[in-house]
């Protein structure tokens, strides 16, 4: 594989039959499937099974093995990974009604989704940034400000907050990297819906750091997406390409007896 994999699954558009909620519980690992039970919401326990399915038809696809066959686990800081072959680098992540998968070979890969428009625990977009206030340096919060309407100001914080997270997913660090050795210049390249770009660079402590590219996209006009990626050797981003369920779940086989009583579990949930 030369190019990487970029795969987006927008879950609102699936309300789980028992029969797909059941199949998709027995091809999952039974600790994750534990984990999903555990969600309050139908809609978190969704987006993470998204997760999974994602990862696992991803790597059934490149690797040409049987779902059987892969082994995940989860590593430092709790990072997915897939155990016998450090080749394969992957990543996910879920925000609003997306879940979306970065997989790479021999680069190191993280992604970061977002919903453009969510203020959590906030009662208005001023509150909100107040609250998110250390996230981001001072030239950061400059950038966002500096936007016209609150709406392009809360798109431009989200876009900077995927870069950092995308960034900090791929070197599995967690936010103790410490956000303020971090600061993004973003590309002045106009973009939209349909198109990918990868000219925003990001220094740490002031040092620029040219082996990682961001590629930047919306999946539809909520949610902006970032994948970061060392070393890219090509100039053509990767798109994100829309899957579904059928998608998913095809080719992948079962790894333990489905059980009619995981749909039960799910259906309070709702
Ligand atoms: N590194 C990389 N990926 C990780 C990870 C880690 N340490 N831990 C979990 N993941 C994966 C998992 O697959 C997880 O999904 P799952 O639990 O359903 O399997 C997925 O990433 C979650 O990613 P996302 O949906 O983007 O969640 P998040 O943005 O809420 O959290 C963290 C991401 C936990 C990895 C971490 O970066 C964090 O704590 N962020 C805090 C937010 C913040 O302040 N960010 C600053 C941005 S300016
Ligand atoms: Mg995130």
């Amino acid at each position: 594989m030369n190019r990487g994999l970029r795969w987006a699954f927008n879950t609102s558009i699936w309300s789980p039959t028992k029969e797909e909620w059941v199949l998709a519980c027995s091809c999952i690992q039974a600790e994750e499937k534990e984990r999903i039970s555990g969600f309050v919401h139908a809609k978190d326990a969704k987006l993470s099974m998204g997760g999974r399915l994602l990862i696992r038809r991803a790597l059934v696809q490149l690797l040409g093995l049987p779902n059987t066959a892969i082994k995940l686990t989860r590593g430092d800081r709790n990072k997915p990974e897939l155990v016998g072959n450090d080749n394969v680098q992957f990543n996910v992540s879920h925000d609003g009604c997306y879940v979306v998968l970065a997989v790479e070979q021999n680069r190191k890969v993280g992604v970061d989704v977002m919903q453009m428009t969510r203020r959590v625990g906030a009662s208005s977009t001023a509150e909100f940034f107040r609250q998110m206030n250390r996230q981001f340096t001072e030239r950061e919060w400059q950038c966002i400000l500096r936007e016209d309407t609150e709406k392009s100001q809360l798109a431009t914080f989200f876009r900077l907050w995927c870069l950092k997270e995308s960034y900090i997913k791929a070197i599995g660090r967690g936010i103790g990297i410490g956000l303020q050795h971090m600061e993004f210049t973003l590309s002045p390249l106009t973009w939209n819906q349909s198109n990918t770009i990868t000219g925003s660079t990001l220094t740490l402590d002031g040092v620029v750091v040219n082996e990682w590219t961001f590629e930047e996209s919306y999946l539809d006009n909520e949610h902006c997406v970032c994948a970061a990626v060392c070393c890219h050797d090509n100039n053509s981003p990767n798109k994100f390409i829309e899957v579904n369920i059928t998608d998913l779940l095809t080719s992948l086989k079962p790894l333990h007896t489905p059980n009619q009583l995981d749909y039960d579990k799910y259906f309070t949930k709702l």
